[in-house]
């Protein structure tokens, strides 16, 4: 397993990456887009935000990571009889077929081969009740291009394979294209992507503690994808 980058990241997280499970209005959007019921939560991280909301709203929670320093990071924050956090690779997830109602990524899938994005929406499908649904913000990699553009930012990108070199490692990032054959190939049809620009004021407060830009005037994106089984 390649976890080594992610453990890394597990103690100073939030110094370090953008959540947006902190943001409440990004929390709202997923609950709003879920079917309740036996929920997971695919490479949650090490934070307790969306664990809790998903709790605190009924469902039952599966939450599962490649790093066991990001579980045990989210477990000590939140233990809860309705969550279980069990490590799992999101390419080959630990549960039999039809058995969640909705399974949310939020900025978690995201690695360094294109063809495992497939096999992890291929996973997704598979574990999804039929009706089920998959809720998920992911990053952009035409917003990527553009902040280098717009702000001058020093980020390495491959506009091959739309990869963005980030936290020590190469990650795919992905457009509305990318995003729509990952889902029609791993059989989701049904399915709507739109852009989701990052203006809120905690949002804009974050990009520039982390990475020193102001976003105010020209705000990037993130794709939220809900797509039904
Ligand atoms: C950018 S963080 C996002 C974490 C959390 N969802 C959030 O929004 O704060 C990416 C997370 O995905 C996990 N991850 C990366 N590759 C994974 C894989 N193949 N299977 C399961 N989890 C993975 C990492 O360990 C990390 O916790």
């Amino acid at each position: 397993m390649k976890h080594a980058v992610w453990d890394n990241l597990a103690k100073n997280y939030e110094e370090n990456v953008l959540s947006l499970t902190k943001i409440p209005q990004r929390r709202k959007q997923i609950l709003n887009e879920l079917k309740k019921g036996k929920i997971l939560n695919m490479g949650c991280g090490p934070t307790d935000y969306l664990n809790k909301a998903l709790v605190n709203t009924g469902n039952s929670v599966v939450a599962t990571d490649i790093s066991q320093k990001m579980l045990n990071s989210a477990k000590n924050l939140f233990e809860h009889e309705n969550i279980n956090y069990i490590l799992c690779d999101s390419k080959n997830l630990l549960f039999k077929d039809n058995h969640f109602d909705s399974i949310i990524s939020v900025n978690s899938i995201i690695p360094e081969k294109r063809k495992d994005v497939f096999l992890m929406f291929e996973e997704i499908h598979r574990v999804l009740k039929k009706g089920g649904r998959c809720v998920a913000f992911s990053p952009s990699y035409d917003s990527a291009e553009k902040a280098a553009k717009d702000f001058g930012m020093n980020i390495k990108l491959d506009d091959k394979e739309y990869r963005m070199f980030d936290t020590g490692h190469w990650q795919c990032f992905h457009t509305d294209k990318t995003l729509e054959d990952a889902l029609l190939k791993s059989g989701f049809e049904k399915h709507k992507i739109k852009k989701v620009f990052l203006k809120t004021n905690e949002e804009f407060a974050q990009i520039k503690k982390l990475y020193g830009v102001d976003t105010t005037k020209h705000p990037i994106h993130e794709y939220f994808l809900v797509a039904e089984k």
